[in-house]
């Protein structure tokens, strides 16, 4: 039946009539407003309390819902439920940019964010990775500080070219990301055309125990697509929210976008002994040591209702997990599994899990209560501890399935053992060399000579060209000569 919004009288948050949108309670027509116009009140004060933190990183972004099918076998790999041939599970997916906030242009140059939600029936999966492979730093401890070199300084409350390039040029460990963030890369025409990527090593277990070290890679069907420099400004002064337009519009006219999930699998012994360190999240794995494999097809078909309810209350974590899937001991990954439940307690409040868009369709038999805005609770003969006498849920290990992997040593603070290919610039050589075309390569030129162009101290300047130059020595050659070339004098 439908109803009739004609006859719908405006009412209170706690549901009575209200006598006007339009005027507050005033002593005669031009006095003064009454306090107690309690409707008045609860305008402003609600009004107030709208917005929530914005994420601290990844703040402005935009999703969708869809739906992923597993289109292939992969249950040698893994018990996962949601990944058994045939299963289809909701999902939700965000894109987002890094460094910016949340008004900022979308098409400024970033790491694009590529978060995905499956809702399982063994509980959410997260997947929180970028449209790249690799990350610029390879220590969680780093984090803050990366964060804060890219965002803007303390006075002036602007993006400075030196503090990025300080920390860039002494963290050589981040030259394989920027390569790929100066690269085309850089600048997707769309969120619809880009690949992601889970980034980090993760863990698959299969119904026999069996562990695998896997990493994802999602293939865009729409295939890839960048944009130029000058036409990404273009774009950033004539509509700041391009690409969440982009997706919505899509969606609304039934263009529905779709990413296949292929893995690369490696055996668990092997990682001993791989050329590279298979935890280290600045490094791929070659395609040639670990083919693609093909799992299935997530295709996004569904706009949300509401952005903030749906997308900005929406709390993605590498540290939701289930059963057949675990971390790794890339130590990137192991502070991000604190980093984003904690995040998301401050940004949307100690019961985050209990909003819609995060809460799992699967039965949740947590001892957890209590806390600001709960609003889910058992029945009171229901124990409220553990272990009970009373029949209250009782953890099962069997059932978590839960990953495993051995750790020996002294407690430490160290860089990881190298194993024998692993250096700081020699991937983002190979990916500069052998991956970019010639034009790819000019237009890399182009982008880290403005870019390396913009600082000031000769210090940072010097250490960005030498950075540059230990990735490849001939385009450190060609920067230095860019950078020193003399600046072309307007004759009119
Ligand atoms: C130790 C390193 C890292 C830390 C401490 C960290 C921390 C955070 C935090 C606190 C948020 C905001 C979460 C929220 O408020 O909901 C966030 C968002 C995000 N991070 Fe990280 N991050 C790290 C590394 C990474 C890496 C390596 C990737 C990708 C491979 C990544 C991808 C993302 C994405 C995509 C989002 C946005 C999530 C969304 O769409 O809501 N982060 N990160």
């Amino acid at each position: 039946m439908s109803e009739d919004t004609t006859a719908r009288a405006t009412t209170t948050q706690t549901g009575t009539p209200v006598a006007s949108d339009d005027h507050s309670l005033t002593v005669g027509t031009n006095g003064v407003a009454a306090l107690h116009d309690r409707y008045l009140v609860e305008k402003l004060a609600q009004f107030n309390r709208e917005r929530i933190p914005e994420r601290v990183v990844h703040a402005k972004g935009g999703g969708a819902f869809g739906h992923f099918v597993v289109t292939e076998d992969v249950s040698r790999f893994t018990r996962a439920a949601f990944l058994q041939p045939g299963t289809s599970t909701e999902m939700l997916q965000r894109f987002s940019s890094v460094a910016g906030e949340q008004g900022s242009p979308d098409t400024w140059r970033d790491v694009r964010g590529f978060s995905l939600k499956f809702y399982t029936t063994e509980g959410n999966y997260d997947i929180v990775g970028n449209n790249t492979p690799v990350f610029f730093i390879r220590d969680g401890m780093k984090f803050p500080d990366f964060i804060r070199s890219q965002k803007r300084l303390p006075g002036t409350g602007l993006r400075d070219a030196d503090m990025q390039w300080d920390f860039w040029s002494l963290s050589p460990e981040s030259s394989h990301q920027v390569t790929y963030l100066m690269g085309d890369r850089g600048l997707p025409r769309s969120w619809r055309e880009m690949p992601g990527f889970g980034s980090h090593t993760f863990q698959w277990i299969n119904a026999e125990g069996e562990r695998f070290w896997v990493k994802y890679h999602f293939k865009s069907n729409q295939g890839n697509v960048e944009m130029g420099g000058a036409e990404a400004e273009l774009i950033a002064g004539a509509d700041a929210d391009f690409y969440r337009r982009d997706l919505s519009d899509a969606i609304e006219a039934g263009n529905f976008p779709s990413w296949d999930m292929h893995v690369q699998v490696m055996p668990y012994e092997e990682a001993k002994h791989y050329r590279f360190n298979p935890f280290d999240l600045t490094k791929v794995w070659s395609h040639s040591d670990y083919p693609l494999i093909k799992v299935g097809t997530y295709t996004l078909d569904r706009n949300p209702e509401n952005f903030f309810a749906q997308i900005e209350q929406a709390a993605f974590s590498p540290a939701n997990t289930v059963p057949g899937i675990d971390i790794s001991p890339d130590k990137m990954l192991m502070a991000r599994v604190f980093s984003y439940p904690d995040a998301q307690r401050y940004r949307v409040g100690a019961n985050y899990a209990e909003v819609p868009v995060n809460a799992p369709i699967s039965p949740v038999n947590s001892y957890a209560q209590d806390g600001a805005t709960r609003h889910g609770f058992k029945p009171a003969s229901e124990p409220v501890y553990a272990p009970n006498s009373r029949g209250g849920a009782v953890a099962d290990a069997a059932a978590a399935g839960v990953g495993s992997f051995e750790n020996d040593g002294e407690l430490m603070r160290s860089a990881a053992a190298l194993h024998a290919e692993d250096d700081d610039f020699g991937q983002a050589g190979t990916l500069y060399r052998d991956v970019f075309d010639a034009e790819a390569k000019a237009r890399f030129l182009d982008t880290i000579s403005g870019a390396v162009g913009g600082v000031v101290d000769a210090g940072i300047r010097e250490r960005a060209i030498q950075y540059w130059t230990n990735v490849d020595a001939e385009l450190g050659l060609s920067l230095r000569a860019n950078l020193t070339a003399p600046v072309a004098v307007d004759a009119r």
